[in-house]
């Protein structure tokens, strides 16, 4: 099992006390790595941090849409450990609207707020090139590899199906966002635009892409997903820790650029 052993390894996860990034902060610890916890909110980190598996791990304050925070945020990370190993560009925005009234009509493509557009590109989409930019080019320096691991998902490969938010007695409350996939239909690209670049580096640089998380919607929703799905089921949000230590670890040494599809068959229909 060595091969999946992050022992003196040291991993970031951005957007790290979200329903996947405090996941993936668990599946690092417990494989040795020291986690650096990074996310909008600093005492949110420093809980999560404390609650991991090991000791000395890094709460770290951390907006990916902001150069001047991310430098920052890379600054610390290598006083505290002097090197970096593993970059999970994990942070992202989705759509929330005030009202459910208002989520129907803006959601619409017709409506669809240009700021709304605006601001996932800049988290999804700016968020994952700044990253890995800044923490990446860290990692180069250093000479010893790495492995970036930018988070899709099915929405990055295939259209929305938006029979999904469609309730049983015919009202449409909701459509996914045009915002949303074509963010993560890009940073797929872009996964294979800087595995090409970095590959001679020894930075491997890999996207996972998860499906549908179950995490308190209505039920009629949940059946819907499960229905569409292969495996008859939402995501659990621990359905993708193997993956991620997989993509994180020297299990997966040979593989750059790829994209590992954790959907439950979702894109297989
Ligand atoms: N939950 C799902 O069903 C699902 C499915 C497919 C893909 N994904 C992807 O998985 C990743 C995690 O999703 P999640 O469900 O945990 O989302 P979440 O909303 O629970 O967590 C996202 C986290 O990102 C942080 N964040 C937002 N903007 C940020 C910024 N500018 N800088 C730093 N952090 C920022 C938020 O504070 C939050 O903690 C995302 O990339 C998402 O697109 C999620």
């Amino acid at each position: 099992m060595e091969i999946f052993s992050l022992e003196g390894k040291v991993a970031i996860v951005t957007g790290a006390t979200g329903l996947l990034g405090r996941q993936h902060c668990h599946a690092l610890a417990a494989a040795g790595a020291k986690v650096v916890v990074a996310d909008l909110n600093l005492g949110e980190c420093r809980h999560l941090a404390e609650e991991l598996p090991g000791e000395d791990h890094l709460p770290l304050a951390l907006d990916v849409a902001v150069p001047h925070s991310v430098r920052t945020g890379r600054n610390a990370v290598l006083k505290k450990y002097e090197c970096l190993d593993v970059l999970v560009n994990n942070a992202a925005v989705d759509d929330k609207f005030e009202s459910p009234a208002l989520a129907a009509e803006q959601s619409k493509f017709e409506n669809y707020p240009l700021k709304n557009w605006l601001r996932s590109l800049e988290v999804n989409l700016t968020g994952v090139f700044l990253a890995s930019q800044i923490f990446g080019s860290a990692m180069v320096e250093q000479g010893r590899g790495g492995s970036i691991i930018n988070v899709a998902s099915t929405y990055g490969m295939v259209g929305p199906d938006q029979s999904l938010y469609l309730k049983p007695d015919g009202e449409q409350v909701f459509f996914k966002s045009p915002s949303y996939p074509t963010t993560k239909g890009a940073v797929l690209n872009f996964t294979r635009y800087l595995a090409a670049y970095w590959g001679k580096a020894g930075i491997r640089v890999n996207a996972l892409s998860p499906g549908g998380v179950e995490n308190g919607q209505e039920a009629w929703f949940v059946e819907n997903y499960s229905r569409r799905t292969s495996l008859g089921r939402m995501a659990q949000p621990t359905d993708y820790r193997g993956a991620l230590l997989f993509l994180a670890s020297d299990a997966s040494a040979y593989m750059t650029g790829a994209n590992l599809v954790v959907d439950g068959g979702w894109t297989a229909v």
